[in-house]
């Protein structure tokens, strides 16, 4: 069996304003051209065939939004149940939009984001179901592809690697797909965690902690940290200086890339999603 809804082969944007502003060549993977609208669809297209060749009744994930929209909308083309557990009033109007397009069910939580993590391991032992958040090796194994079509595209590998840093699952990923070409990963996050505008990233504990570390370790890499302002000045100039309209959590790795003083390199950044994922966080 074959599962795709044309995930892939997403651009690689030159971004020649804000390379002159920055003084370096930056590049962006624009992953905002998935089918769903986000990276998510790589590794959700590889995991829920997996689960249909594991004869499973359906898929569960906990989500900030992406992940929910992506697994509805590959279980629905491989006719799978899919459920998805999700913090209650956290998630994007459109990212829930696509939830309930695809006719997958959605279970609010009072609670955080882990608490809905929990909350999927329960229902996938519970039901039956096979969950697919990051945690599912095959989720990280399809997201690897992303690093290299990169290598691809570019020829060889770049100076620089840039990521918004939520769960850690897509740092993960392009440390695989990389392997031995691995550039520095300059990873941002949102400060305020807990709270923050860029609801994607709206994760307070990552489930990858302990590989992210080991990822910067190995690449020489860092984690900055993003104020609410940083992070909205960045997802401005994004649209306004080079016509990519993305997300807000999405623009974290741009942000990190202008915080971090960098100069006269080559850097990729990842463009998470598209920025019709959330139009209210547009003033
Ligand atoms: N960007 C976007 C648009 C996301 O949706 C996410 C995560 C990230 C970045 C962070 O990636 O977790 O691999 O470090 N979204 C998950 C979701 C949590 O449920 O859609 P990460």
């Amino acid at each position: 069996m074959r599962l795709t809804l044309g995930e892939g082969s997403t651009p690689l944007l030159s971004a020649p304003r804000l390379s002159k502003r920055l003084g370096l060549e930056l590049w962006v993977k624009w992953e905002g051209a998935n089918p769903t609208g986000s990276f998510k669809d790589r590794g959700m297209a590889l995991a829920v065939l997996r689960a249909v060749e594991r004869g499973a009744a359906g898929v569960v994930c906990a989500s900030t939004g992406n992940t929910a929209a992506s697994a509805a909308a590959y279980a629905a083309r491989a006719g799978l149940r899919a459920v998805v557990v999700t913090s209650g009033g956290a998630v994007a109007r459109s990212k829930l939009a696509q939830v309930h397009a695809a006719g997958a069910e959605l279970r609010e939580i009072d609670g955080s984001f882990t608490d809905a993590h929990l909350e999927a391991r329960r229902l996938a032992d519970e039901e039956g179901l096979v969950n697919v958040n990051s945690i599912n090796p095959d989720r990280i194994e399809g997201q690897s592809g992303a690093a290299r079509e990169v290598l691809e595209q570019l020829g060889s590998a770049p100076d620089v690697v840039a990521l918004p840093f939520g769960g850690g699952g897509n740092t993960v990923a392009y440390a695989q797909g990389f392997g031995e070409l691995l550039p520095r990963f300059v990873l941002g996050e949102a400060a305020r965690r807990r709270d923050t505008f860029a609801s994607a990233i709206r994760i307070a504990e990552p489930v990858h902690r302990e590989e992210v570390a080991r990822v910067l370790e190995r690449s020489a890499g860092e984690v900055i940290s993003l104020s609410e302002e940083r992070l909205a000045s960045a997802w401005r100039a994004l649209a306004r200086e080079e016509g990519i309209f993305c997300e807000p959590a999405s623009a974290a790795a741009l942000a990190a890339v202008e915080t971090a003083g960098l100069r006269d390199v080559r850097v990729v950044c990842v463009v998470t999603g598209h920025g019709l994922k959330d139009p209210d966080a547009v003033p």
